[in-house]
């Protein structure tokens, strides 16, 4: 099988979102398979311990890179935390034939490089009808769950601590939006909490940016809001969750002018190229 241009791929990967802009990946591609590694150099070990949040943005790469090789062609299975021994040795994709791309694989691609920046105050206009769906729909092949916050007003009152008198999540630009705005929050998780339903949740969280995106709109990802293992436990309690909310995603019209983008970490820092094995 030809070899694809893994320095594209790669490149595509290292556009995905991470906590903190902190990119804390590694790639090595042989020439039937891309291995996914968490960068421990770019640990945050105030913010992010269990390296939760690291972990999802991992998973986000993943799927970034899936979507470059769907476009580019190729087809490929995601095996996640093969177990030989490196916990850092997050995802393994591996090739398995030809594909003709559809309009949707290019669709999505395209999308990876025009994704609005994080963090943009949104617009206070309604998202299309049954996008809440589409979002629930687009998060099933991962074995994620992705469901619309029922009163955006009451869970963020409840985040604060309000209503809980517990844990306090701060107030800010991390709040969802209240009443009286349009974008849409969403839940987004996994059956369990470990590396493995992180990974899951970041790959979906990807799947659903791009959808996003590609939809006209902009999507910012919030997960420390969610950072305390008691604040997960006790939202799902509340929400009669099938596992704990690995993140809230804040979906919404972008502004008219786009501000400042990231900049990915040069491929040639991220990605080692092997021969095959054998
Ligand atoms: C797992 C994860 C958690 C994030 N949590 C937050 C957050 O709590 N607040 C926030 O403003 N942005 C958050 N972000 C967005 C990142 O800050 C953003 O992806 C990064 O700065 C790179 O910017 P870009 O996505 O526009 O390329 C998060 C992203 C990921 C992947």
């Amino acid at each position: 099988m030809e070899v694809p241009d893994w320095a594209q791929v790669v490149a595509a990967a290292t556009r995905a979102p991470s906590i903190h802009d902190s990119q804390p990946w590694q790639f090595v591609a042989a020439p039937d398979r891309l291995d996914v590694f968490l960068d421990r150099d770019r640990a945050l070990p105030v913010l992010d311990p269990t390296a939760r949040q690291q972990v999802i943005s991992c998973g986000s790469a993943v799927e970034f890179a899936v979507v470059a090789l769907s476009a580019a062609g190729y087809d490929g299975e995601v095996y996640l935390l093969t177990d030989d021994g490196d916990p850092d040795h997050l995802a393994t994709i591996t090739l398995t034939g030809r594909r003709e791309p559809t309009e949707e694989d290019r669709t999505l691609a395209e999308t990876i490089g025009h994704r609005h920046p994080v963090g943009a105050a949104l617009q206070p206009r309604a998202v299309p009808t049954g996008l809440a769906d589409r979002l629930q729909e687009e998060g099933h092949p991962y074995g994620t769950w992705v469901t619309p916050v029922p009163e955006p007003a009451e869970l963020a009152a409840w985040l604060r601590g309000e209503s809980s008198g517990g844990d306090v999540v701060p107030d800010g630009p991390d709040a969802p939006p209240g009443e009286g705005t349009r974008p849409i929050v969403v839940l987004l998780g996994a059956d369990g909490d470990d590396r493995y339903a992180w990974l899951q949740s970041g790959r979906a969280l990807g799947r659903l940016l791009l959808v996003a995106t590609a939809e006209g709109l902009a999507a910012s990802p919030l997960t420390q809001v969610l950072d305390r293992p008691a604040v997960r436990a006790r939202i799902q309690a509340r929400l009669s969750l099938a596992g704990p909310p690995q993140m809230l995603v804040r979906i919404g019209r972008p502004p008219e002018a786009s501000g400042a983008e990231s900049k990915p970490r040069p491929v040639g820092e991220v990605l080692r190229l092997v021969p095959a094995a054998g």
